[in-house]
């Protein structure tokens, strides 16, 4: 990954440009940086505020994909980001559900990055994807959110943070090619901090616990009476 490189100062947003890039036929791998954004995009159509100092990057992908497993693609990003950057400055960064790149903070987690996957589908396949890795480095950022530079035992400035970040999701896609969604789930799970969560699910009776995701990335919710109930990340968005 990392072939076809694309370097911005300022532009509206990554992922924005890569999608365009993607329809246009670039290769698996392109990849677009840029150290400002001016219309960042967020999960949820949510901003990102993107100031200079935080990481913007977004990889065009074009995997063999069912379009039911697409969200696939979010736990393969999710786990080698969190590896890499976990590796990278020693920091114990771990994953919330489904997208969210957090540390713990006392008692509370705080944001450190995050990931944006967006597809293009023709018919009933897909046609290709980017995924979008928002990272905060040294940017500014909000009161409950966190940098991931101050935390780091290395001061690193953003070039080897990217190459980290770029690496780690190079290592974790090939992981899935060559061993499937099952080793990407088992390593997503051994960052995920909701493990053990109490939860509530739209339709269910009473507070369930959070066991684990399944291959599609739905989260696995058991309850007392021992059912257990999947839950897609559309259908429940966990607080902090
Ligand atoms: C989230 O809301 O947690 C996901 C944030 C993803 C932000 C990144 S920054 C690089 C890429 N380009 C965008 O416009 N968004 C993603």
């Amino acid at each position: 990954l990392g072939h076809g490189f694309h370097l911005y100062e300022r532009i509206d947003s990554t992922n924005r440009l890569a999608m365009e890039f993607l329809r246009e036929g670039a290769a698996e791998g392109t990849t677009i940086l840029a150290e400002q954004q001016t219309g960042g995009r967020g999960s949820n159509g949510r901003q990102w505020e993107s100031l200079p100092g935080g990481l913007y990057l977004s990889v065009i992908l074009r995997p063999q994909l069912k379009l039911a497993d697409i969200f696939q693609l979010t736990l393969v990003a999710a786990f080698g980001v969190a590896q890499s950057l976990g590796r990278l400055t020693g920091a114990d960064v771990r994953l919330k559900w489904p997208n969210d790149l957090v540390i713990e903070q006392g008692r509370r987690l705080a944001k450190v990055g995050g990931i944006l996957t967006e597809t293009r589908i023709q018919g009933d396949r897909l046609a290709g994807a980017v995924v979008g890795i928002g990272i905060n480095w040294d940017n500014p950022v909000p009161a409950e959110a966190a940098r991931l530079k101050p935390l780091s035992r290395r001061d690193l400035d953003l070039a080897p943070v990217a190459a980290a970040v770029l690496l780690g999701l190079e290592q974790s896609y090939q992981l899935w090619h060559q061993r499937g969604i099952e080793r990407i789930v088992s390593g997503y799970e051994r960052y995920l901090v909701n493990l053990g969560q109490a939860v509530e699910v739209p339709g269910h009776d009473g507070q369930g616990r959070i066991i684990g995701i399944d291959e599609r990335g739905a989260l696995r919710v058991l309850f007392l009476d021992g059912g257990e109930a999947l839950v897609m990340p559309s259908e429940l968005r966990l607080g902090y």
